[in-house]
């Protein structure tokens, strides 16, 4: 059976927003209902929500009186999650303090789906002791909250309280309706991004990783019911908000936090592209400009997979090979090197492959040379299918 979402709306400047999101739910085949505050009547017409989500909008406790039936209390039952995009600090306060005093207070007081709020807001608003006291509250609660994001906001004013992408709150969405949860208690240690090596406080060495691939793979996890520390050198991504994210910059402090971790985990990837050098000293001052060339003496790190391949044990290990030529063979070399279950193999030079765009083309080498070659398919179908691939060697699996 289809599941049942009601996304509430109320009103915020950012209500045009939960358009995207509903479209992308329709489209993945969830039954939609709308709850519309008056307010947020204001800001989009209802007939718009009507029309992408192909469900009538709620929006007056009386409107649809059917003899016999409370409209939201027949709602509610049947809803298999709600979340109200955006939330205000309004209805956060009246959720927190128990007061039904429209249709969509009422729907949510009344329902035992599993609720989240996707708060946006003027920064001042929300970081007010009071609005942060009612999600605290509401936390214990179990009320769910997907962080707000941090930018320009509509008001001019920069700061948190932007709604975050609708690609998030989707994420976010089916992570919690968990589709298929065959990674449920499972914990998956991932690495992401690329790190960072300064040479001086204002110049650094470091490679094109954008992260995407290592958060595509944290996201899937997280969607198959895992539990994901992401340790992530610098990116311009969002993070999964049911990621644990640890920011590093360097390769050292990688492999601080990594050997951290690990302990922890069932399954690692190793994604992140770690620098293998770095220079040796770190300026204290900018180096300054002169006419003679510039000798830059560069060190080895730590290699962290290899590290980690030492003190194996059952945890499921795997890493990537980014290669632009011999890719299979320096990816086995790998494998044995660093004593990997297996290696996802991507020759970077290829179009639509490796560093920065959405789509990979890698194939899966394992440890006894089975190889298994993938066309370009997107980060997140290749991230479904390394998953699946380190599922099985687990233990007990
Ligand atoms: O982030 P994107 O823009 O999406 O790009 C994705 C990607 C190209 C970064 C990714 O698909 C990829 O190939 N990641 C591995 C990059 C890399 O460093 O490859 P490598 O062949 O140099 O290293 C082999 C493995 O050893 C990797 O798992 C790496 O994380 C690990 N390593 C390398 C060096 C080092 N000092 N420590 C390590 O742990």
């Amino acid at each position: 059976m289809k599941k049942h979402i009601i996304v509430g709306i109320s009103g915020g400047i950012a209500v045009y927003k939960a358009l995207d999101l509903i479209s992308k739910l329709k489209k993945s085949g969830y039954d939609i209902t709308v709850v519309m505050t008056e307010n947020a009547t204001k800001f989009v017409n209802p007939i718009s929500f009507e029309i992408i989500s192909q469900n009538y909008v709620v929006k007056d406790t009386f409107e649809n009186y059917v003899k016999g039936k409370v409209e939201h209390i027949e709602l509610a039952k049947s809803a298999d999650l709600l979340i109200v995009v955006p939330a205000t600090a309004n209805i956060i306060g009246k959720v927190a303090n128990g007061i039904a005093d429209d249709i969509l207070s009422t729907t949510i007081l009344a329902t035992k789906a599993t609720k989240i709020f996707a708060p946006a807001m003027n920064t001042m608003m929300y970081e007010n002791d009071i609005v942060q006291d009612n999600i605290k509250y509401l936390k214990t609660k179990g009320y769910k909250f997907i962080e707000p994001a941090s930018g320009m906001l509509a008001c001019g004013d920069v700061g948190k309280g932007k709604l975050p992408s609708t690609d998030i709150i989707y994420d976010y969405i089916t992570s919690v309706l968990n589709i298929n949860q065959d990674l449920k208690d499972r914990t998956i240690l991932i690495t992401a991004g690329p790190t960072i090596e300064p040479i001086d406080p204002m110049r650094y060495i470091t490679n094109h990783s954008t992260g995407k691939m290592g958060y595509s793979i944290a996201q899937c996890a997280i969607n198959r019911g895992a539990n994901v520390i992401l340790i992530s050198g610098p990116t311009n991504l969002d993070p999964p908000p049911l990621a644990k994210v640890i920011n590093i910059k360097t390769a050292n402090e990688m492999y601080t936090q990594v050997h951290k971790y690990f302990n922890e985990a069932d399954i690692v990837i190793k994604t992140a592209a770690v620098a293998d050098y770095r220079p040796e000293l770190e300026q204290k001052e900018k180096i300054k400009k002169s006419d003679d060339n510039l000798t830059l003496k560069l060190v080895s790190n730590k290699d962290i997979l290899k590290s980690l391949g030492e003190i194996k044990k059952d945890k499921v290990l795997v890493g990537f090979a980014a290669e632009t030529r011999d890719l299979i063979t320096y990816a086995k070399e790998k494998i044995l090197k660093k004593n990997l279950d297996f290696i996802v193999a991507n020759d970077i030079s290829r179009e639509g492959a490796g560093f920065g765009v959405d789509t990979n083309i890698a194939s899966i080498i394992k440890s006894n040379d089975e190889i298994i070659s993938y066309p370009k398919i997107s980060k997140s179908e290749l991230a479904d299918i390394i998953l699946t691939e380190a599922k099985s060697y687990l233990p007990h699996s």
